[in-house]
């Protein structure tokens, strides 16, 4: 009932409503309706209270809720309930947790801070409150096991489809960065729980540096790491650029699911690669080798030549890359 009351002060903005008529309209005591006002005030919605005019809505917080998300989704099923934490662990860890017990396909976890967020090959993830965008999408795939790296190829193509609808050119730095002039603004980490033939739950968690400042990256990460803020001069609209991402995403994995295909994915993270056609570091463990990336193949594996002209599929599991002299 609270989020109707929203719903109703969102709809009517620019006018006061009076606490009778909102009771009247949603069949609730004007009483109930005050406490329903103070806790949106609490969640951080500015609220206009006059005992003579009534309740008029003033700014809606910055908060990457399902009400404030909604209005940016046009998805089937992926986001339809989205779980919101101000802090959490790993937005990753919850969702396996929910997972576990039954969340369905297409929920969201999402976070606005994480203090033990996981980065690939058991890294950190820097996750301070409010500034980025760190989520998780819990999906049920009907798929082999052996597929479920190809889902961390679609989110990549969502990612740099999205930015595109807010004016910025990223690329994908094969096979989970998403990154701009060479530093990375998003990581996709994706986690599997099934058996040899079968899928129980895929988690895709997806971390984007949304409106960090400089300070807010620790000296070690400034030199790769940057943000959209940082990089386009200007804050981004979270909650927009969130339901821009979940719209993408289930557009291209719709492909997946109805044709074990990632043809879309695919054509997108190629045209938009920062490694095809360059000469690169390939590093396994502590093995470290060079070669020259050719091609994505249908799989979304890397294909790469080494300096004695052997060819490799190389799929993401323990594999990092990097440019010659830099991060790319
Ligand atoms: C990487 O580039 O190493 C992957 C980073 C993935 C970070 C995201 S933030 C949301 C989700 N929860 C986590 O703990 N990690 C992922």
């Amino acid at each position: 009932m609270k989020y109707e009351v929203l719903h109703l002060l969102k709809e009517n903005s620019e006018t006061f409503l009076s606490g009778q008529l909102i009771s009247e309209k949603l069949g609730v005591s004007r009483t109930s309706i005050w406490k329903y006002i103070k806790s949106l005030k609490e969640e951080g919605y500015m609220i206009d209270s006059s005992s003579k005019k009534g309740y008029r809505l003033i700014v809606s917080p910055d908060a990457l809720t399902f009400e404030e998300i909604k209005k940016y989704l046009n998805t089937k099923y992926i986001g339809k309930k989205i779980i919101h934490f101000e802090s959490i662990n790993s937005t990753n860890d919850k969702a396996k947790e929910l997972a576990e017990q039954g969340a369905d396909d297409g929920t969201i976890i999402i976070s606005e801070e994480q203090v033990g967020g996981k980065g690939r090959l058991g890294r950190l993830w820097c996750s301070p409150k409010y500034k980025g965008i760190w989520l998780s999408i819990i999906l049920r795939p009907n798929i082999n096991p052996m597929k479920a790296p190809e889902i961390t190829q679609i989110a990549a193509a969502a990612m740099i489809e999205s930015l595109k609808e807010f004016d910025i050119n990223a690329k994908v730095k094969w096979p989970n960065d998403i990154i701009i002039e060479g530093k990375k603004v998003c990581g996709i980490l994706t986690e599997m729980s099934g058996e040899l033939n079968r899928v129980n739950y895929v988690i895709v968690g997806i971390g984007i540096n949304a409106n960090l400042d400089k300070g807010d990256f620790s000296k070690d990460l400034l030199d790769k790491a940057t943000s959209l803020k940082i990089e386009i001069n200007s804050n981004v609209d979270r909650k927009a650029l969130v339901g821009t991402l979940l719209n993408k995403f289930e557009y291209l994995y719709k492909e997946f699911q109805e044709k074990g295909k990632i043809g879309f994915s695919i054509k997108i993270c190629k045209d938009n690669s920062a490694v095809i056609g360059k000469n690169i570091k390939i590093i396994k463990n502590t093995d470290e080798s060079y070669a020259k990336a050719l091609d994505l193949d249908e799989g979304g594996g890397l294909i790469v030549q080494y300096e004695d002209g052997s060819v490799e599929k190389l799929i993401s599991g323990e594999v990092s890359i990097r440019g010659l002299n830099k991060y790319i």
